[in-house]
């Protein structure tokens, strides 16, 4: 870390997520400086047409009113038209990089560079955006260590749901016989409304009003989305090297009402042989199932172990702060450590 005090952070996506992860700083920048002793200083954000850079702080409250008249190259006197990630990350002499671009199920990019990169030039990275992690969490996890720099991705697994930090902390010793989630918010909304009568269409286009569906629904909707939650938690939690390709999925979009109430349910099953079978598909639960009667804008995750459980966790979710909610626990874990 530069100092004691002052955290650098760059803003890597200015979409929902990062940029609720400004306004929680606009709102309670000086509180957690209070309560921390850390200055969260956002030198860096970008978004897909320009950014913002300033080595002594942006506003954050500026970033976002600029980003409401398009883009934070819009930011008085420190914004430019065309700044790229890459290129922001290398001038803003951050010390956590907070990765949030749309997730690109095809190479990850631009999410994956910028990691890499951070990663090699020493900084902290904390994600939202699952893409890198899908394709290459083992050799981030490595550069992360050949660096001696924190990769934490809380926010990737549901949301705020503390799924990591139960999962690797709280069920320490344990044997995971089974994980049930829901966790694709906008999926669980969708079948959750089309179980009272909405239809598909008018529900997704809720979904999207309030941000929780991706610019691309299709991944919420065909399943890629809890997919890859399953895949982080497989690989961090479950301590298996999966891939997409070890998932069974099954989407939400060839449902009839006459199919219905059905939920969309992510499991892990553990095998005999201490592997785990992976799969996201439309469920009915029994009425007693811990996620059963779960509202439609919550996720949920329930552990099955060994030595504990049932043990479920729910969270209420309306909109994107949540999300930045989670990358900023990742974000004082780095910068305060056990002194929190
Ligand atoms: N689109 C996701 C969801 C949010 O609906 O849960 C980001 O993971």
């Amino acid at each position: 870390m530069k100092s004691e005090k002052n955290i650098r952070i760059a803003l890597l996506g200015f979409g929902p997520v990062n940029r609720s992860f400004a306004e929680i700083l606009a709102d309670k920048g000086e509180g957690l400086y209070q309560r921390y002793g850390v200055r969260l200083m956002v030198t860096a954000a970008v978004d897909s047409t320009g950014g913002a850079l300033d080595v002594e702080g942006l506003d954050p409250g500026r970033l976002v009113k600029a980003k409401g008249f398009g883009s934070v190259a819009g930011y008085p006197g420190k914004g430019q038209t065309g700044l790229q990630g890459l290129d922001a990350l290398a001038r803003s002499e951050a010390d956590i990089v907070l990765e949030a671009t749309t997730v690109s199920m095809q190479d990850g990019e631009p999410g994956m560079s910028h990691v890499r990169t951070a990663l090699s030039l020493g900084k902290h990275v904390v994600l939202a955006n699952k893409g890198p992690l899908v394709r290459a969490y083992q050799a981030l996890q490595s550069l992360a260590q050949d660096h001696q720099v924190s990769i934490k991705f809380s926010a990737t697994l549901g949301g705020s749901l503390p799924t990591y930090n139960i999962g690797v902390r709280d069920l320490a010793g344990c044997t995971i016989e089974r994980v049930d989630a829901i966790l694709n918010g906008t999926s669980h909304y969708i079948l959750s409304s089309m179980n009272t009568g909405v239809t598909y269409e008018e529900a997704l286009v809720e979904a999207q009003r309030l941000e929780i569906a991706e610019r691309d629904p299709t991944l919420d909707v065909e399943g890629w989305d809890a997919a890859n939650k399953l895949v982080i938690l497989a690989n961090s939690i479950l301590n298996v090297p999966a891939t997409l390709d070890d998932i069974e999925r099954i989407g939400i979009t060839h449902l009839k009402p006459s199919d219905l109430p059905l939920t969309m349910l992510g499991t892990a099953i553990r095998n005999d042989d201490g592997g785990y079978s992976l799969a996201v598909r439309p469920e009915r639960l029994p009425e007693d199932h811990p996620l059963a009667a779960l509202p439609p804008l919550s996720m949920g995750i329930v552990f099955h172990t060994d030595l504990v459980g049932p043990l479920a966790m729910t969270v209420n979710e309306r909109g994107p702060k949540p999300t930045a909610a989670a990358m900023l626990r990742d974000v004082l874990e780095i910068a305060v450590g056990s002194r929190r």
